[in-house]
């Protein structure tokens, strides 16, 4: 008789349903990556077709033997009156697609570069702009759709992303707005944790990151930040997505975690 290994930890994803929303770049494409190599069926959203096209081929041509694992589908989330319709119309595709209900979703979706522009200049219209609707409204409505497309039950979970911003305002004249939202979701996943109980929702908040959302960036404040920020952190150096996955990973797979906001900075938020 052959002895095997114990597989407790490693197969905690195995066959699960991820839908990835803002998964074709950055830290949700590494979230993505992750729960391929754990084993999961693996949904990527965004708003842009060929990111989204891309993302698919990128993540097929990486795992070409979990090839049929991996879909992807446009979805914008950026404008007030669609947000709703978008969100359900995407969930409603991923069980049609897969043909069951999704197990875990990871929201990293944020676009509208970083927020530019002054308090001085805003009036409440801007302020609910693209990037706040991606990055706030939508949790929301994901909320409210969750319980008819998602697995009921502590195996399932909602995983959010704010930012460091929310304990450390960063200086740039939108200090307010920015750091505004990005704490609120800390309140709002604790909410949300009690709405959809049993069912888990948790939050992500990443420090400085190496990812295409600098791209909008001139090259030379953008590696002139990175340096600034390297000889900053506690760790030395700036964040990589394939660092950040494991935290989205945890919220996933400790099916004891709850309501929980976890802080992955490499120390910034200290010093
Ligand atoms: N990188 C950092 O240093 C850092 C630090 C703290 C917090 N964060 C936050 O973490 C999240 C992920 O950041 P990241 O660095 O991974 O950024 P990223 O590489 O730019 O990825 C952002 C993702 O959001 C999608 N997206 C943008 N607008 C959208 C819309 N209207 N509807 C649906 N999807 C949309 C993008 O795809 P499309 O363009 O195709 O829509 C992309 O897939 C963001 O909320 C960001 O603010 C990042």
């Amino acid at each position: 008789m052959s002895a095997h290994d114990q597989e407790k930890y490693l197969n905690k994803l195995k066959g699960a349903n991820v839908l990835v929303i803002g998964g074709t770049s950055g830290i949700g494409f590494a979230v993505a990556e992750a729960s391929l190599e754990y084993g999961a069926f693996v949904t990527v959203s965004s708003s842009n077709p060929e990111r989204v096209h891309k993302a698919v081929a990128e993540l097929q041509a990486a795992y070409p033997s979990r090839k049929d694992r991996v879909k992807g589908y446009e979805c914008d989330l950026g404008e007030q009156a669609t947000l709703d319709a978008n969100m359900r119309g995407l969930l409603e595709r991923v069980v049609d697609d897969t043909g069951r209900k999704i197990d875990h979703v990871v929201h990293t979706a944020g676009g509208g570069g970083l927020l530019e522009g002054k308090l001085a200049e805003m009036g409440p219209g801007d302020i609910l702009g693209q990037p706040v609707m991606t990055r706030f409204f939508a949790p929301l409505m994901l909320a409210k759709h969750a319980p008819e497309y998602m697995s009921p039950g502590p195996r399932s979970s909602i995983t959010l992303t704010s930012g460091v911003i929310a304990m450390r305002p960063m200086r740039g004249g939108m200090a307010s707005i920015q750091s505004a939202f990005a704490a609120g979701l800390i309140g709002m996943t604790k909410g949300m944790a009690m709405d959809l109980a049993p069912m888990r929702v948790n939050l992500v908040l990443p420090g400085p990151v190496d990812t295409p959302l600098y791209d909008p960036l001139p090259e030379a404040v953008r590696e002139g930040m990175k340096a600034q920020v390297g000889g900053t952190t506690l760790t030395k150096r700036f964040g990589r997505p394939e660092d950040l996955a494991e935290s989205y990973l945890a919220c996933m797979k400790d099916e004891n975690l709850t309501g929980a906001s976890l802080e992955t900075n490499g120390g910034i938020s200290l010093v």
